[in-house]
C-alpha cells in the first residue's frame, strides 16, 4: 500500500514538474530521483546505528525516525534524524525543494535515499534524501522539550511518557537494556540456572510488614474469602524461592520486579523496583557471597563501560561530570571490607555529628554509611557481621562470635549507600524452629523448615537493587531518573 502510494506521489511530481517546466530546466538532482524511481527496487530499511556504522553505503536505503534538528540553507535542507538505536542521529542532506512545513523538531519521519560518505568531520556518513514523508507531525511549540536545549533529569522526569525522545533518556534506557543483559550473561557463564520466581506470593520474606496486599478489583462472594483463600501479597524478594530451588540446582538467581509500600519520597526507594538476587548452595563462609557481589558489579561494569561508551560518556560528561574517575577507582581496588563493630568504631571515634544513635545494636542510616564508604578512601565497602537482632529470620546465628551478631552483609558504595544485602542462611533445624517459635511463624514457614529437614546443606545469597546500581556507575542522583516508569508513594502516572 505503502509503495503504491508513494509511486503514484512520484508519478503526480513528475507530471507537474514536465507541465511546470521543460524536462531540460528541471533541476538535476529532481530528474535523477525521479528517474531513480522508475528504476529501482523497493529501499532496503535499516536502523540508524546501522547505516551510521557505513551498512548500506552507495545503496537506495530507507530510514524510520523522529528529527532532532532542522536546518535549512539556500543550497540544502539538513535534517538530524534519530530513531533510538543509538545517541548520534544520521544526517540528511536534502534539496532545499523536499523541505515540508511540518518538518519540525520532534516530528515522525521517513526517509528514502542514497548512504554517502561524508566530508563533515563529525559523521562518517550522511544520507542523500530522495523523499521526505512526515508521518506524524508534532508543533514545537506544544512539545514540551525544545529544540537545542538540555533539559535538566528533573525536568524530563515530568512527561514519562515522552522523556525516551531526549538524548540523555534514550542513553539510560539503552544502558539499563544492556545492564540486564551483562547481568545475564553473567550469571550464565558462572553456572547459574535462572529461576523465575513468583510475583505473587503468601510470605513476607524480610518480615518488615511493607507489603501490597491483593485482591480482586470486583466485589468478591463472600466478605472474608481471599482470592488466593490466604492472603497474598507482590513479592518482597525472590529469596524464599531460590533457596527452594538451591536445594537442588546448587546455584540460582532471579532478575525481576519486587514491590515495597514504604512511604517514603527519598532519592533512593521505589515501590517497584527491580532486584536481581543469587543464592548458592554449599557456601560456608561471608566471603564466598562478597567474592561473587565484587565479581558480578565489576564485570558487569566493564561490560557496560565497553558497549555502551557513548550512553556513558553523555551522564559523566553533562549530567555528572568527573564520575568516570569515580567509576574507574571501584573497578580498580579491591572492596573494603569491615565487621559492624568496627564500623560502629569508626563512627564512634568521628568527629562529624550524627543526627542518628551510633551505639552497638543500632541500624545503619544513610548518614553513616556515607561517613563509611567517605572513610574507606570513597570505595566500596562490605559491612558484614551485623547484631542478630537487627536481621530477619532466616539469617544464620553467628553463635561463636562474643557480641551476638548474624552472618549478613551489606555493600556500601559511594553517592547511593547500601547497595546489596545478603547473608548466611541458618541451615540448622533446631535454631532455626527456635527463631520461627519466637516471632509466632512456625506454622507459617513449615514448608521452610522441611528444607532443612531433607538435605540441608549451608548455603547463601544476596540482593543487589538494580535501579541503585545504574545511579552508583551513572552518578544519577535521584533513582526516579533510571527506571522507565517510577512508582513511589502518591505517584503512579501512567
Ligand atoms: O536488603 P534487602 O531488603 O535484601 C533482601 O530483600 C534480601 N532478601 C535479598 C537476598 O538476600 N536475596 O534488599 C536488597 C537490595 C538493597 O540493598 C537495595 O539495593 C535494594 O534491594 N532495595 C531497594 N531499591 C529501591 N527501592 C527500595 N524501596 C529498595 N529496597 C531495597
Amino acid at each position: 500500500m505503502l509503495q503504491r502510494l508513494r509511486s503514484r506521489d512520484v508519478v503526480k511530481m513528475f507530471r507537474t514538474a514536465a507541465q511546470t517546466f521543460s524536462v531540460a530546466s528541471l533541476p538535476r538532482r529532481v530528474l535523477l530521483i525521479t528517474l531513480r524511481h522508475f528504476c529501482n527496487k523497493a529501499p532496503r530499511k535499516l536502523r540508524v546505528a546501522e547505516l551510521l556504522s557505513g551498512t548500506g553505503l552507495e545503496a537506495n536505503v530507507q530510514v524510520q525516525g523522529w528529527v532532532r534538528s532542522v536546518r535549512s540553507q539556500k543550497a540544502n535542507l539538513f535534517v538530524d534524524v534519530n530513531d533510538g538505536s543509538c545517541l548520534q542521529s544520521l544526517q540528511i542532506v536534502a534539496s532545499p525543494e523536499l523541505n515540508d512545513p511540518l518538518l519540525t523538531f520532534g516530528s515522525a519521519v521517513e526517509v528514502r535515499g542514497i548512504l554517502k560518505k561524508s566530508l563533515h568531520p563529525k559523521q562518517a556518513v550522511e544520507l542523500e534524501a530522495e523523499h521526505i514523508h512526515v508521518v506524524g507531525e508534532c508543533n514545537p511549540l506544544d512539545f514540551p522539550f525544545k529544540i537545542k536545549e538540555r533539559h535538566t533529569l528533573e525536568y524530563i522526569r515530568q512527561f514519562p511518557h515522552l522523556r525516551g525522545r531526549t538524548n540523555a533518556f534514550g542513553s539510560l534506557l539503552r544502558i539499563r537494556g544492556e545492564a540486564t543483559w551483562a547481568l545475564h550473561s553473567y550469571f550464565k557463564e558462572n553456572g547459574f540456572a535462572h529461576i523465575h520466581t513468583p510475583i505473587i506470593t503468601s510470605n513476607d520474606c524480610e518480615g518488615a510488614g511493607e507489603l501490597f496486599q491483593i485482591e480482586p478489583s470486583y466485589p468478591q462472594n463472600s466478605q472474608d474469602e481471599n482470592f488466593f483463600s490466604v492472603p497474598a501479597y507482590l513479592t518482597v524478594s525472590g529469596q524464599l524461592h531460590l533457596e527452594v530451588m538451591t536445594g537442588s540446582f546448587s546455584k540460582v538467581y532471579t532478575f525481576g520486579p519486587t514491590f515495597r509500600a514504604e512511604n517514603s519520597q527519598s532519592r533512593r526507594h521505589l515501590a517497584e523496583f527491580y532486584m536481581v538476587e543469587a543464592e548458592v548452595a554449599f557456601t560456608r563462609t561471608i566471603e564466598d557471597l562478597t567474592e561473587v557481589m565484587e565479581d558480578m558489579f565489576k564485570r558487569t561494569t566493564e561490560h557496560v563501560l565497553d558497549c555502551c561508551a557513548r550512553d556513558v560518556d553523555l551522564f559523566h560528561t553533562h549530567v555528572t561530570p568527573g564520575h568516570r574517575d569515580a567509576v574507574e577507582a571501584m573497578l580498580k581496588e579491591r572492596f573494603h571490607v569491615l565487621t559492624y563493630s568496627e564500623a560502629i568504631n569508626i563512627l564512634q571515634r568521628s568527629t562529624q555529628t550524627f543526627a542518628f544513635p551510633t551505639n552497638w545494636g543500632c541500624d545503619l542510616k544513610t548518614e553513616h554509611e556515607k561517613y563509611l564508604v567517605k572513610h574507606c578512601g570513597t570505595r566500596p565497602v562490605f559491612v558484614t557481621d551485623y547484631p542478630y537482632r537487627l536481621k530477619p529470620f532466616y539469617t544464620r546465628d553467628n553463635r561463636d562470635h562474643p557480641r551476638h551478631t548474624a552472618a549478613a552483609v551489606d555493600l556500601l558504595v559511594p553517592g547511593v549507600g547500601e547497595l546489596c544485602g545478603g547473608s548466611l542462611r541458618e541451615e540448622r533445624l533446631d535454631l532455626l524452629r527456635a527463631r520461627l517459635e519466637e516471632v509466632g511463624l512456625e506454622d507459617t514457614y513449615s514448608w521452610y523448615l522441611d528444607l532443612r529437614r531433607f538435605g540441608s546443606v549451608s548455603h547463601g545469597g544476596f540482593g543487589m537493587g538494580f535501579e541503585r546500581y545504574l545511579q552508583c556507575i551513572l552518578g544519577v542522583d535521584n533513582i526516579k531518573d533510571v527506571i522507565p516508569f517510577p512508582r513511589f508513594s502518591h505517584s503512579c502516572l501512567l
